[in-house]
């Protein structure tokens, strides 16, 4: 089992590149086998989700190519439109690849994704809007049978009863190639919905309105391949603000739209972090214990996102006074408040709400990643804490943060990652 070691209470100061957005490449790598010519996508980060959605495309009969964060597909050559139970275990996201699949080929096969670590996470919104655009769907012994009647999807009005990310992205996908003009309301409005409609208009698609509640996607013949670059991580900015802030550092942020992070950025400042922002950098700096967060309620976008509750939420188990979490996108989203525990925090969770009292400090304890942004609130906290700290089951964190232990290392961090090898 891999870990990281970490030996707490180094002060992080340094830069650091922001790598690509994990939420951005791995729908534009689904939609990437519905164009006729070759995709290039650039700063795709190295990450084993990421990895999990090459191989996707390779067992469909794609010819993929990866030079460091440079990723070309060729989807003309596609034999297959089905995606194994194994495969679809290997990332919950394999769903994006619905709406492409059966696009392209009139008919699609998938294992269904099952629930997860953060619940059970329902797909009816994905079906519902494939079924309002022509799609006939049955289930069959764990796996979604879909198919189009009359060989082409028709464009049509599509309300999501919430504006679920996934959803927004199978539909716009699916609707690129459809007959006719899509509307979808109530759509996710996310910075990475965005980039995915900035891949397909540039692959000859017609969308309109991503990033906002109303998108329009008019359908054409044929899409082209594009040379496209993913957007940088919100997310892993928040992470390493978080560390930064956490153990009394600074950073320097580069390749990081500060927009990105307007449901973050306030309120880590307000707690008294100085914050100066810049076109494409963030700087942090902090210099003494902050105060408590008071409420986070997570929301869509541009609320605070759910991704962001569990480092922010490392960061108030230090922080003086009290913080309140709602967590209103997942129900199962605090399974790493045992975990911080271990470390000394002071957290109760009631349902969906978690209150955190601030302590004086942490001590350092061996926990185990519960799920990927889980997993680096436990690193955050492993910063702060008195003493060498164990954090295992990293996998979890492997599939979203590129090589994370070379970047807190890079800003002064104690932190060694440990690969067991199974003697045989
Ligand atoms: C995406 C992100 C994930 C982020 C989440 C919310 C990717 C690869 N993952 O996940 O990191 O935490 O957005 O910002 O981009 N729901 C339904 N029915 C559906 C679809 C969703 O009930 O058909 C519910 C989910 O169970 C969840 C909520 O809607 O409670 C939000 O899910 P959704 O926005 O779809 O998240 P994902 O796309 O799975």
């Amino acid at each position: 089992m891999n870990k990281y070691v970490v030996e707490g209470r180094n002060r992080l100061s340094g830069e650091i590149t922001v790598q690509g957005a994990k939420n951005s490449a791995l729908p534009i790598l689904a939609a990437s086998i519905l164009p006729e010519s070759e995709s290039e996508i650039h700063n795709c980060p190295n990450l084993s989700d990421v990895a999990a959605a090459l191989r996707i495309l390779e067992y469909l009969g794609c010819k993929t190519h990866v030079n460091g964060n440079v990723v070309t597909v060729r989807s003309d050559c596609m034999t297959r439109h089905d995606i194994p139970d194994q495969l679809m275990r290997e990332m919950r996201s394999s769903i994006l690849f619905l709406g492409a699949i059966l696009t392209k080929f009139s008919e699609a096969r998938l294992s269904l994704p099952g629930g997860c670590e953060l619940g059970p996470r329902p797909i009816d919104l994905h079906l519902m809007g494939l079924e309002q655009l022509g799609a006939s769907i049955t289930e069959d012994h764990g796996y979604i049978n879909c198919s189009i009647p009359g060989g082409r999807l028709t464009g049509g009005t599509v309300a999501l009863s919430f504006p679920s990310v996934g959803a927004t992205e199978n539909i716009m996908i699916a609707a690129t190639l459809a007959k006719g003009e899509t509307t979808i309301t109530n759509c996710a409005c996310e910075p990475e919905i965005v980039d995915l409609a900035n891949y397909l208009n540039a692959c000859g698609a017609k969308i309109s309105g991503a990033g906002e509640s109303v998108i329009t996607i008019t359908g054409v013949e044929k899409l082209h391949g594009a040379t496209h670059t993913v957007i940088p991580d919100r997310i892993v900015a928040a992470t390493y603000l978080c560390a930064a802030a956490i153990t009394q550092g600074e950073v320097l942020l580069h390749d990081i739209k500060p927009s990105l992070l307007g449901g973050i950025l306030p309120m880590i400042e307000k707690a008294g972090c100085v914050i100066q922002k810049d076109s494409d950098s963030i700087y942090l700096k902090n210099n003494g214990r902050l105060s408590g967060f008071k409420k986070i309620r997570t929301m869509p976008y541009p609320g605070f996102p759910t991704d962001a509750q569990s480092p922010i939420m490392a960061l108030s188990c230090v922080s003086a006074g009290t913080t309140m979490f709602i967590e209103n996108i997942f129900e199962n989203r605090y399974k790493h408040v045992a975990e911080l525990l271990r470390f000394g925090a002071d957290i109760k969770v009631e349902g969906r709400v978690a209150v955190v009292e601030g302590v004086s400090h942490l001590t350092s304890a061996s926990v185990h990643c519960t799920d990927l942004r889980g997993g680096a609130a436990l690193m955050i906290a492993a910063l702060c804490a008195e003493g060498r700290s164990e954090i295992k089951e990293i996998h979890h964190v492997e599939r979203g943060y590129e090589d994370i232990a070379a970047g807190l290392q890079k800003l002064g961090a104690n932190i060694r990652r440990f690969s067991d090898v199974v003697a045989v």
